[in-house]
């Protein structure tokens, strides 16, 4: 079935059809830089610009940057705070008239890669890992999801959250090398490895497709492996979770 996927990042909100027995775009991916501030009105305005952009009348996936329990967000790490309490859900779909179901951004993501990507048929316990702008998670175990795990807000040692010193943002903003960064995603890295003992760690985001840079620095007990699905996790997702509204 295709249905469309929308991906809502601190930097650019991304949408595209998807097949979702195949977990795989059917149009070009359509983007719009985030507005800022990214508050409700205009993040959501936005969302329903790329919906008129695809004509879609149908059912709609939307990831969202933050905590997400029924659609409502229970934070806003990279997002205005003004979205705490807001029931994202019910906004989207009241400005797109579609049936409409958000979730997590990272965990839209860890569905992909368990169904399509990197994942596939693995049974053990599995975390994915998105870099980006924050540091988002998904965990699995036979296949299931965990929601809203939040991994990138666990500190280190060093004090430091964990995506306040080894996101992709921080390595940009910061000018650091791949080794100095790939040193810090190792310190990061270790530290989950240690607390979950997974046999899999997925490697997400847009810096995946860089892996040969800095996964010599990463020293895991766990498997470690860049995502298949790169920067199109997201949107095949949310595609995928919408089926349960089609
Ligand atoms: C947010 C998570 C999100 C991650 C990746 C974090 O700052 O708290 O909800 O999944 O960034 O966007």
């Amino acid at each position: 079935m295709e249905l469309l996927g929308i991906d809502i990042g601190g930097s650019g909100i991304k949408g595209a059809i998807v097949d979702t027995e195949k977990g795989k775009f059917t149009t070009e991916r359509y983007r719009i830089d985030t507005p800022q501030p990214a508050i409700p009105e205009t993040v959501t305005d936005t969302v329903a610009e790329i919906v008129r952009h695809f004509n879609w009348k149908g059912a709609l996936g939307c990831t969202f940057p933050a905590i997400m329990k029924d659609g409502i967000a229970h934070s806003a790490a990279n997002v205005d705070d003004s979205f705490i309490g807001v029931d994202v859900q019910s906004l989207i779909q009241r400005k797109t008239e579609n049936p409409t179901i958000v979730m997590n951004d990272a965990d839209a993501a860890g569905i992909a890669e368990m169904h399509f990507g990197a994942g596939r048929g693995k049974l053990g316990t599995t975390i994915i890992l998105t870099l980006g702008t924050g540091i988002g998670s998904a965990i699995f175990r036979q296949g299931i999801l965990v929601p809203n795990t939040e991994l990138g807000h666990v500190y280190l040692s060093n004090g430091k959250e964990g995506e306040g010193y080894a996101a992709d943002r921080i390595r940009s903003e910061q000018q650091l090398s791949w080794k100095k960064w790939g040193k810090r995603v190792n310190r990061y890295m270790q530290h989950i490895d240690f607390i979950f003992s997974p046999a899999l760690i997925i490697i997400g985001g847009g810096v995946s497709k860089q892996h040969e840079k800095y996964f010599e620095y990463i020293k895991v007990n766990a498997t470690l492996v860049p995502a298949q699905l790169r920067n199109q996790a997201g949107i095949i997702g949310a595609a995928a979770a919408a089926l349960a509204l089609a």
